[in-house]
């Protein structure tokens, strides 16, 4: 073989591998970075009525908004009912608190917030059997909701399932968004962790048991 032959296929093959790698470099950037902030639209709350404020500050506990009736029903998001015991006038110096009595508290009008949590139709779930028969903490289920301000929600444009942000500092890629759950993003639970728990309580993950 000839000198000139092995630099020529030397030169074509140098040639493949770097359209390989920049080929490599773009498809990072749109499956991680570009994918995840076309797939999710972030949401702003309508009010943001400061979690940990009322939880960690003031003291309120969980239940003292989201509560069980007497029948055993559960109240789920609360509504005006619950925040006028404390909120009928303003009380403090907030813009935010000022907003929330004068444009829903006085005009009777409910909050549309937007919730992270929310399973599709087909899934049943109750927080009865949950909470109060096998005495699951919240925190097991839901993270830091209630201990840490959500700062972004961020909803899948397909699917509806839902991200919130509490660290703005979190980029938004597809690590963080669908693999990080934990302290600062946290996200609408999944069939696995719900058929992890079970399996490791030995609770039935028969298909009829949640999709009836
Ligand atoms: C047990 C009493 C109590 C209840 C119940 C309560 N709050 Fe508050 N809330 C407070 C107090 C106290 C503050 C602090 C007021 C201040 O000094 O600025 C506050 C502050 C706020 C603020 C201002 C937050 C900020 O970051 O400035 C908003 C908004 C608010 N509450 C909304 C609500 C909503 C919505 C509900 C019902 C789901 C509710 N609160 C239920 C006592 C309560
Ligand atoms: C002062 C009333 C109040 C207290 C106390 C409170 N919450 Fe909430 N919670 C709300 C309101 C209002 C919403 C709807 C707005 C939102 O999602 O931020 C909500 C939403 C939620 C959601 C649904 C989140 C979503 O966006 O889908 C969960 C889960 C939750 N709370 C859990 C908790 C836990 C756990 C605690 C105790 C550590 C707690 N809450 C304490 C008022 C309260
Ligand atoms: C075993 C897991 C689990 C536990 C424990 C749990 N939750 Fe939930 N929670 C969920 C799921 C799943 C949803 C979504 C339900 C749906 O969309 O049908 C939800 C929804 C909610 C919502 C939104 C309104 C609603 O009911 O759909 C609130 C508020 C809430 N949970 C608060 C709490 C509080 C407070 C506690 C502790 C007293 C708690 N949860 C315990 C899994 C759990
Ligand atoms: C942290 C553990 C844990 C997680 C997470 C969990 N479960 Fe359960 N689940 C249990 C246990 C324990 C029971 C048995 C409760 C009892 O009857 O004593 C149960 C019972 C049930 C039941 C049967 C009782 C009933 O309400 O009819 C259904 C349905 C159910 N879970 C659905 C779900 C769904 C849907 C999810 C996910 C969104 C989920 N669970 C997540 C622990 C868990
Ligand atoms: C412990 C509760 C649980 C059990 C058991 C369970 N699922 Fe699910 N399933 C869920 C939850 C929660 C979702 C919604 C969240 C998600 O898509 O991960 C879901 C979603 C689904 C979806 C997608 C539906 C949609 O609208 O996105 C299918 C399909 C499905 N399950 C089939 C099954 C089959 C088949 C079985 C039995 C092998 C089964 N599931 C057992 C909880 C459960």
């Amino acid at each position: 073989m000839k000198m000139r032959d092995i630099s020529e296929s030397q030169r074509q093959f140098a040639l493949l591998g770097g359209i390989f790698a920049a080929a490599l470099v773009v498809s990072l950037i749109m499956g991680w970075i570009l994918f995840p902030s076309l797939a999710y639209a972030r949401k702003a709350q309508p009010i943001n009525y400061n979690p940990p404020l009322h939880v960690e500050q003031i003291g309120i506990t969980c239940d003292t908004c989201h509560f069980f009736y007497e029948d055993g029903s559960w109240a789920g998001i609360p509504t005006l009912e619950t925040c006028v015991d404390c909120h009928s006038d303003i009380i403090g110096a907030s813009p935010e608190e000022e907003k929330f009595v004068n444009e829903y508290v006085k005009k009777n009008r409910e909050v549309k917030w937007a919730l992270y949590v929310k399973q599709p139709e087909c899934v049943s779930f109750s927080h009865s059997s949950h909470v109060r028969m096998a005495k699951i903490a919240c925190e097991t289920c839901h993270g830091p909701q209630g201990h840490s301000d959500p700062k972004d929600y961020l909803a899948n444009r397909i699917t509806n399932y839902s991200y919130v942000v509490y660290d703005p500092r979190v980029p938004l890629n597809a690590f963080t968004i669908i693999r990080d759950k934990g302290e600062t993003v946290w996200g609408t639970m999944r069939m696995d962790e719900c058929t992890a728990c079970h399996r490791s309580r030995g609770t039935s993950t028969a298909c009829f048991i949640c999709h009836k």
